[in-house]
């Protein structure tokens, strides 16, 4: 998904390369999240050492890593990389196209006209960029790119060249943009009409902003502007009509004296300048002028809040670097141990057996009350829904659908006000959960998020939720998410369940386990090298079949969801239970397949499965219990794993089949962390 990365200095004086460096590597903090071409906006070299230029905006726009735009700028002599800039706004994106293929021209910044009178970057989709661009074109703008993003800085400038008055602000020119726009977007601008001053916004698409000052930031609140006018339908009206001026910047951070701005996607890009960060709202517009922030939007929304908090982020930089590993999904996939030992911090005491999750503990009667449970996400969030489905069934007695979140919006599926609907989402971002939120919440269901991102839409636009605390998760294959939303999803079973008699015995048997749970993950984790060898044997095939049933079907599903991801081979997940219904036709003895066999209560039914596949020649790689000999005589290779209670046994199961995925992607030569066409977070439908 695209990521945003804007650098605004103010009367602090840093040359062009300490610009250039800065963007640059904000970028590459957002590398995770999955692009196709990198671009940058600065202010073109000027002779004039202290002063801002506000002649020329300089685009440098690349295909391919970010690597090669870094070395592309150091190809132009002419930037002048020495000359010290006292204030400065640069702007940076790495793009990940929806709109036309991949190339220069389709990067951003995308700009107004060719002296690049205002340039943009902006993640998201806008819809109605058609109707818009047939517009800007009978007005005779030329388009250049394929994006739908040219639209926006045509628009602007279409709005200055229309302006009433020469006292029009960046800002107001920016809300009048914003008004005619629809779809998704995160957007910073820069202008040469308005030097050394930012804009940016945000409407579906996530947006912060870090903010560093040698001087102590004068309020932890940054008040919201208001204005009460309304800009009526249609380009030609907004441009003509009176309004409300948005006010003078606020001096409520800046406040005229040396600061640096960081605009970004999210935080891995800004924590290591400062962890002072405000995350914008959709709707607001957040601008810097004179050094000073200051946020406005239109008319206030009843129950909104009127001031944006400045937060402090706990998280630090060697969180999100890759350490001694290879790739940032080796290192997930090895922090589980810790990573799901945080999930549990703090909330489970395990003298008295109780599980408290603070974010869920003042709504518990009302989620008791409820008439069924709804668990929404995507790819491997789903799979932890339906991982934890059985035994949520189990422990609340209460209905449990798992949905897919862009299955459940096309359906329309019915969802009333006693409903209580989980919302589970790594990133907080993703676009088709956030839109399932946001359908639930309209019908008066009460909803819940789990996520692993403090302050991401989800989390706050949710009633109540589970932060999954399992620390910035960067390769795009998603493995520690996994297994700690499976954690807080059976805490959350165990809290609701806490005042059933019937069901203590159980309860107990679940908290002892996830008590030993991080030590188990450590002996999965140790049988890497055996793993390393079963992919060894593996990586030239071309399919791989990953078969299980009960508790373990999940994990056949995110196991086969891993190895397509990253490894490009076909992978199936499949319920062994309808083997005999199609898939039971692939077997033979060439097929390469992975069969979960676990004691609990499907292990008949699956060696019943493992009957029928080895009666076809199949040659199953078993994943099974530690001595498991009933099951092992019938394997081609085995892969023995600590045993645990039946619905925890799937934490344990899926980590054999990521670290596959892994290996096999590695000795198949493909970019583990990035895999072609995915992106870490997808904020668009
Ligand atoms: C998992 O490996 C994938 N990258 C993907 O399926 C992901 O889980 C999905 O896009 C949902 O993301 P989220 O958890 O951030 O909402």
């Amino acid at each position: 998904m695209c990521g945003i990365f804007a650098y605004l200095n103010y009367r602090v004086s840093r040359t062009r390369k300490e610009i250039y460096e800065t963007l640059v590597k904000g970028l590459q903090r957002l590398e995770y999240r999955g692009y196709d071409s990198a671009g940058i906006a600065v202010d073109g070299p000027n002779k004039t050492t202290t002063e801002i230029n506000n002649n020329s905006i300089c685009l440098i726009k690349k295909k391919g890593k970010v690597k090669a735009l870094d070395e592309e700028l150091y190809k132009k002599d002419s930037l002048e990389l020495d000359t010290e800039l006292y204030t400065h706004f640069g702007l940076a994106h790495t793009r990940w196209a929806t709109h036309g293929e991949p190339s220069p021209v389709n990067s951003h910044p995308q700009r107004s006209d060719k002296d690049n009178e205002f340039v943009v970057i902006h993640n998201g989709i806008i819809t109605n960029y058609k109707e818009l661009k047939e517009y800007l074109i009978t007005k005779g703008y030329e388009f250049e790119s394929e994006t739908d993003t040219e639209v926006i800085p045509k628009l602007i400038k279409y709005v200055y060249d229309n302006r009433e008055n020469d006292s029009v602000t960046f800002s107001m020119l920016v809300e009048r943009v914003i008004q005619q726009l629809e779809g998704a977007f995160a957007l910073v601008f820069k202008s040469r009409h308005y030097p050394g001053e930012a804009v940016s916004t945000r409407r579906g698409s996530p947006l912060l902003i870090g903010v560093r000052s040698e001087h102590e930031l004068p309020t932890e609140h940054i008040p919201v502007q208001y204005n009460s006018s309304h800009l009526k339908e249609g380009v030609q009206e907004k441009n003509s009509h009176n309004r409300t001026d948005c006010p003078n910047a606020i001096n409520s951070v800046g406040d005229g004296r040396p600061v640096e701005y960081y605009f970004a996607s999210d935080a891995s890009a800004i924590i290591e300048h400062t962890n002072k960060v405000l995350y914008l709202e959709d709707n607001d517009i957040a601008a810097v002028r004179g050094g000073n922030l200051s946020i406005h939007r239109i008319n206030r929304q009843a129950g909104e809040d009127p001031v944006r908090a400045i937060q402090t982020l706990q998280m630090e930089l060697q969180q999100i670097m890759k350490g001694n590993f290879d790739a940032f999904m080796q290192k997930e996939i090895f922090e589980q141990p810790e990573s799901v030992f945080n999930t549990m911090r703090g909330r489970i005491c395990f003298d008295t057996n109780t599980v408290v999750l603070g974010g869920l503990k003042d709504h518990l009667k009302e989620i008791k009350r409820c008439r069924r449970l709804i668990v929404i996400g995507c790819g491997t969030s789903f799979h932890a829904a339906v991982a934890t489905r059985q035994i949520l069934e189990e422990l609340t007695e209460l209905p449990v659908m798992v949905e897919l979140a862009s299955d459940f919006l096309d359906r329309n599926t019915p969802v009333f006000r006693d409903d209580v609907c989980f919302f589970i989402s790594q990133s907080g971002e993703t676009a088709d959960t956030l839109m399932a939120l946001r359908y639930c919440k309209e019908r008066g269901a009460l909803t819940a998020g789990v996520t692993n991102t403090v302050g991401s839409s989800i989390c706050r636009e949710t009633d109540c939720g589970v932060h999954i605390n399992a620390g910035p998760e960067i390769g795009v294959a998603s493995t520690k998410a996994y297994t700690s939303q499976f954690v807080a999803l059976i805490m959350f079973g165990l809290m609701m369940s806490e005042d059933r008699l019937s069901l203590q015995t159980r309860r107990l048997e679940i908290i002892s386990s996830l008590k030993v749970l991080p030590e188990l993950i450590r002996k999965v984790l140790s049988l890497d090298e055996k793993i390393k060898t079963i992919a060894n044997e593996l990586y030239q095939q071309r399919s791989l079949l990953v078969m299980g049933r009960g508790y373990n079907y999940a994990t056949c599903l995110e196991g086969a969801l891993k190895i397509k991801e990253i490894t490009y081979m076909h992978s199936e997940g499949i319920l062994a239970g309808e083997l005999k219904h199609g898939p039971l036709a692939l077997i033979d003895k060439h097929m390469p397949i992975i069969m979960v066999i676990m004691r609990d209560a499907c292990y008949i039914k699956c060696q019943n499965a493992l009957q029928q596949v080895s009666a076809r020649s199949g040659r199953p790689i078993i994943i099974c219990c530690q001595g498991d000999s009933d099951v092992t005589k019938n394997a081609y290779q085995t892969i023995e794993l600590p045993q645990t209670v039946d619905c925890l046994q799937g934490v344990l199961s899926v980590i054999p089949l990521q670290l596959l995925s892994f290996h096999l992607a590695v000795l198949r030569g493909y970019d583990v962390d990035c895999p072609r066409n995915l992106a870490k977070s997808v904020t668009v439908e």
